[in-house]
């Protein structure tokens, strides 16, 4: 079975203009958990894989401290190309992504959890009005294809690259995840 699939030539939205390559999610269309975070960066857009570089290795890192093969569980992001100088996707560019790629994705997998990796992602699936504190490390619902979802929120691992004291709740966030996903 095959899900999340994304058009490699797709031109939908101006981030088209000055990606490498288009970011698909990875990992079993059966995971529990999907991991869902911003949008690629340098080392994403020229591979074509989500979180394969920095930021990438401190997931990696957290899930293999909660005893997870990055293999069981699946890796996406809002949007699915690279924005020009990592600036944060924007509210237009991730409505037209979302509603081409990431909901239906979401549908196909159809898992128990949804973990948002940073503030853009929580905010896109709970609304502007949350901040960050009060979003962390608490479960909420929401639907996916008719079914209740619980959506964990958690830093995104970025966060840790410049304030090392983050990587211990980075890794907290993570291991809520995976055991509301019954996988710890
Ligand atoms: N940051 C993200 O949000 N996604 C990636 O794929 C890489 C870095």
């Amino acid at each position: 079975m095959s899900c999340g699939t994304v058009d490699p030539g797709c031109r939908k939205c101006r981030l088209s203009k000055n990606r490498t390559k288009v970011v698909p999610g990875v990992g079993p269309c059966s995971a529990k958990i999907v991991f869902v975070g911003e949008a690629p960066g340098k080392d994403e857009d020229l591979k074509g894989q989500p979180f394969v570089g920095r930021a990438g290795m401190i997931l990696d890192d957290a899930l293999e401290a909660a005893g997870v093969s990055r293999e069981r569980v699946r890796i996406t992001n809002l949007v699915k190309c690279r924005p020009p100088k990592n600036r944060r996707p924007r509210k237009d560019e991730i409505s037209t992504c979302t509603s081409l790629y990431l909901d239906r994705e979401l549908q196909e997998i159809a898992p128990d959890v949804v973990c948002a990796l940073g503030q853009t992602v929580a905010k896109h699936f709970l609304g502007d009005s949350k901040n960050m504190s009060e979003m962390v490390g608490k479960e909420t619902r929401i639907v996916i294809a008719g079914k209740p979802t619980r959506f964990i929120v958690s830093y995104h691992p970025a966060a840790c690259l410049y304030q090392r004291k983050n990587l211990s709740k980075f890794k907290t966030s993570i291991k809520f995840a995976l055991a509301a996903a019954n996988i710890v």
